[in-house]
C-alpha cells in the first residue's frame, strides 16, 4: 500500500502531527515478545499476519520457531522460504553468501573475511545494513536467524528508523532536510581483500522507497570511513541522532536471540555487542542472514 505521509516534506507540520500521533499510538500497542511460528518454512496465515502487523507498525518483528524440525536439514533454505512468505524473493548478491543467498555470520579466520567486523566477535556500532551500497543496490529488509547463540554477549539493539526520524524532527525539522540531502553521507571507496574495489557511495540518510513511499534510512554511527556533508545543520543532526542511539529511549529494544529465534525487519537501525571475549578459540555463535532490496509485504 502506498504511504500517504510524505516523510521528506519537512514543512508540513499538520501532516507530521497526525502521522506522529498515530505512529506512537500504534507502537505503544505492540509487545516485543517473540511471535510464535510453528515452522520457519511455512508460517500459517495467522502467524504471518501477526508478523506483518508488527513490521507494518514498527518495521521489525522478533519470532520464535516452535517446531524447528530435523536439525540436520539446512536452515538456510527454510529461512529463504520464510522470507518468501513476506514477498522477499531475490536476495542480494553478496560475496560471502552461499548458493541459497544466505550469509553465515560467525567468527572466521578466513583471509577473505579478515578486516570485516561482522565476522569477528567484536561489537558492531549502530548502522543500517548496506549503508555503503549504491542507490541501485539499497538494502530495504533482512532476516537474521539464530542457529547458535554466544556463550556471553552478541546481543542486538534495534530501533525503528521511523522513530529515529520522529525524534530528529521533534528536535529540529531542518535535521530532516539536511539528512535528506543527496550528498549528506559519503562512504569512501574501499579495496576489499580480494582486490575488488567497492566504489565510493554518496547519498542521503533519509529517502523514500520509490514503490511505496515508505521511509528508507541509510546510516552508520562509525566515525572513520564516513564523510558527512560539510554543513552545521548536518553535523548537529548526526550528533543528535548519535545521542538518541546511546540514550535510554523506550523505543530502543534489546534482543538476545536464542537458537530458533530471529528478527525480520525493514532494515532497522541495529548494533551488536561483542561476544565471547574470554574465549581462547573462535566462538560458536552462528547466525544466518539474508538481505533483500525490497520491503516486507504480503497477505
Ligand atoms: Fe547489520
Amino acid at each position: 500500500m502506498k504511504q500517504s505521509f510524505d516523510f521528506l516534506d519537512a514543512g508540513n507540520e499538520t501532516h507530521f502531527r497526525s502521522w506522529r500521533a498515530e505512529k506512537l499510538r500504534r507502537s505503544a500497542g505492540l509487545t516485543n515478545d517473540p511471535v510464535q511460528i510453528g515452522s520457519l518454512e511455512g508460517p500459517d496465515r495467522s502467524e504471518a499476519l501477526t508478523v506483518l502487523n508488527q513490521c507494518k507498525h514498527q518495521n521489525f518483528c522478533i519470532y520464535q520457531v516452535t517446531d524447528p524440525g530435523d536439525p540436520t536439514e539446512r536452515s538456510s533454505l527454510k529461512l529463504r522460504a520464510f522470507a518468501k512468505s513476506f514477498g522477499l524473493c531475490i536476495a542480494e548478491d553478496h560475496p560471502f553468501a552461499g548458493d541459497d543467498g544466505v550469509v553465515d555470520l560467525c567468527a572466521s579466520s578466513k583471509p577473505s573475511k579478515v578486516g570485516y567486523i561482522p565476522y569477528t566477535n567484536r561489537p558492531l556500532n549502530w548502522h543500517t545494513d548496506g549503508y555503503y551500497n549504491s542507490e541501485g543496490k539499497k538494502i530495504r529488509s533482512f532476516v537474521l536467524h539464530c542457529v547458535r547463540s554466544a556463550a556471553d554477549g552478541g546481543n542486538n539493539q534495534i530501533m525503528d528508523p521511523e522513530i529515529a526520524y520522529l525524534r530528529l524532527r521533534d528536535e529540529n525539522p531542518e535535521f530532516i532536510t539536511a539528512l535528506s540531502h543527496p550528498n549528506a553521507m559519503t562512504i569512501p571507496e574501499n579495496v576489499e581483500p580480494s582486490g575488488k574495489v567497492r566504489p565510493a557511495s554518496c547519498g542521503p540518510v533519509f529517502s523514500l522507497d520509490p514503490e511505496t513511499g515508505d521511509l528508507d534510512m541509510r546510516y552508520t554511527a562509525r566515525k572513520r570511513s564516513v564523510i558527512w556533508r560539510d554543513d552545521d545543520v548536518t553535523r548537529a543532526a548526526v550528533d543528535f541522532l548519535n545521542s538518541i542511539l546511546v540514550s535510554a529511549d523506550p523505543h530502543i529494544h534489546t534482543v538476545a536471540l536464542e537458537p530458533d529465534q530471529g528478527i525480520i525487519c525493514n532494515n532497522c537501525l541495529h548494533n551488536r555487542t561483542g561476544f565471547d571475549s574470554q574465549s581462547a578459540t573462535l566462538s560458536v555463535r552462528h547466525l544466518l542472514r539474508a538481505r533483500f532490496h525490497n520491503r516486507i509485504s504480503g497477505a
